[in-house]
């Protein structure tokens, strides 16, 4: 019998720490059923002390979600660990997972503490959260470059202080897969009572070695890693949960555990988190990249067809690749939407947003012949228009683009309920548009991305346009879906400007 692998899926704390990858309470509800879907054993739902948005985004979650797991992050101080400890509350099982750093640079630049002193805070948040759930999680940050004696030290206060999972975070992605697994092998070896508690991996990816090393630490003993979806996360992202994931399951000879994620639920959940964060998948990523399974050479064409396995280790179709069923058309129903909403695990909180989901959808369906499971996905996750309280709307939207002449924009917008005109010429229709916006509104914002990515293929596929706008040090990605690019980019652009006039003053949890 393989151990269990734990997997911590992190998306919605490391992950939403992405620049302009805040999410909203409905965001974070529907990534985190789609993560319960997909058979995570722990969510990271947030640092609940960030923001009162935040504590109950947690809160939701944990009273939604059923067969997961529900945690919240706290550093190793009174105010986080009651905060934490009230949002996971409703929780079914319910985590709080308690930080504090312990290598020297951290302790003396960030915290300006003795090692004494840290020694004590961890032990005192261990023994507070404790109060709120017998489930309680200690991490060591930037235990990379601690020193070993100290962390084996402060390992050994939070095991006997209560802590059941021992954290081991390479925050700074700094080390390398032999190191990493001698890491965790030594401190499974001298922490006392090292047995009674599992060890966990938590790596980012600086150096392009997260994954790496989170599995050199599972062959050395960890039974718990912290990942992300897509590898999203601060800097260069996190281990990347789908990558780890169908490492351990293709390599069962060198791999003694598993999770118990349902591996085809990998590719949707990609999608669903890509859509909603405005992080776009490289095509060549592993996995979930749209080239992962796709052979180009004449050669490997031939052996594919010959016998799959002479250049396939994994099956598309078992990370749930292939399963994008044409789904519905022009003359299908509400209850057939409806339906395969659900069976996509979309739900729409009320009767409104359903209505309005409906309408979207037989308006796609004037315009594209066939719609695919990801069209339905693109239509409740992309873009602000479901959200009945959103400050701006498109409600209008005309270019005219022609060889030797200035591309020219005219646009209606609605703010608030009252209405705005503008018209502005740009360097294209897209640069036209997005100036005429900004005549009505005037945000001030600098742009600092602007992407299109076609949700299905052919030429009358949705384009999905991300943009990311900088406003005062806040960033927010705006996502926007149509058949007509221009629409999809000027929708872009609004829903980015609601997070921009939205968004609330939060704190980050390692700053
Ligand atoms: O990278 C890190 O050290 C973290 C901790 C809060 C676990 O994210
Ligand atoms: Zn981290």
């Amino acid at each position: 019998m393989n151990d269990k692998l734990i997997i911590f899926d992190t998306t919605l704390r490391d992950g939403e720490q992405s620049p302009g990858a805040a999410m909203t309470k409905d965001e974070k509800v529907r990534i985190a059923r789609q993560l319960e879907r997909l058979g995570v054993d722990v969510i990271e739902a947030g640092f609940a002390v960030a923001s009162p948005g935040d504590a109950e985004s947690i809160r939701s979650i944990a009273g939604i979600i059923k067969n997961s797991t529900v945690c919240s992050l706290a550093r190793a101080n009174e105010r986080d660990v009651r905060a934490a400890g009230e949002a996971i509350k409703p929780a079914a099982s319910g985590r709080i997972h308690t930080f504090i750093a312990t290598s020297p640079i951290h302790m003396e630049k960030k915290l300006r503490m003795q090692p004494d002193q840290v020694v004590e805070a961890a032990v005192k948040a261990v023994r507070l959260a404790l109060e709120y759930t017998d489930d309680v999680e200690f991490s060591a940050e930037d235990a990379v470059r601690s020193d070993m004696d100290f962390l084996c030290r402060v390992f050994d206060e939070v095991i006997k202080a209560g802590a059941k999972t021992l954290n081991v975070p390479d925050t700074v992605g700094y080390s390398i897969p032999a190191l990493w697994g001698e890491r965790m092998r030594q401190l499974i070896e001298r922490v006392p009572n090292s047995d009674k508690v599992i060890w966990s991996t938590h790596c980012h990816n600086d150096l392009g070695m997260a994954v790496a090393n989170s599995l050199s630490a599972v062959m050395n003993g960890a039974r718990q890693v912290e990942c992300t979806i897509n590898g999203l996360g601060e800097r260069a992202g996190n281990a990347a949960l789908e990558e780890v994931v169908m490492a351990v399951k293709t390599r069962r000879d060198i791999f003694t555990c598993d999770s118990r994620i349902d591996t085809t639920q990998i590719v949707p959940t990609s999608r669903l988190v890509s859509q909603i964060t405005g992080y776009p998948v490289q095509p060549n990523k592993a996995i979930v990249g749209a080239n992962a399974f796709s052979h180009e050479s004449g050669i490997h064409q031939d052996g594919v067809l010959k016998h799959r396995e002479t250049y396939e280790i994994m099956r598309a179709e078992d990370v749930g690749w292939g399963a994008n069923k044409l789904t519905l058309g022009k003359l299908s129903g509400r209850n057939a939407f409806r339906t395969r909403l659900h069976e996509l695990g979309i739900v729409l909180e009320s009767e409104e947003a359903v209505n309005m989901a409906f309408a979207r959808f037989k308006d796609l369906a004037d315009k594209k012949r066939e719609i695919f499971d990801e069209d339905l996905q693109a239509l409740v996750a992309v873009d602000g228009s479901i959200d009945t309280c959103d400050r701006f709307k498109l409600v209008s939207l005309k270019v005219c683009s022609e060889t030797g002449e200035t591309p020219h924009a005219y646009i209606v917008l609605s703010d608030g309920g009252l209405e705005l005109r503008a018209d502005e010429f740009g360097g294209g229709p897209v640069d036209a548009a997005f100036r005429a916006i900004e005549k009505m509104v005037g945000s001030g914002s600098t742009l600092l991305l602007y992407s299109v990515n076609n949700i299905t293929t052919g030429t009358d596929a949705q384009g999905e346009v991300t943009v990311r706008l900088s406003r005062n040090g806040r960033i927010v990605n705006g996502q926007g879906a149509d058949t007509d690019i221009v629409i999809a980019s000027a929708k872009a652009y609004l829903n980015a400007l609601n997070k921009l006039f939205g968004a609330e003053e939060r704190a980050h949890p390692q700053v």
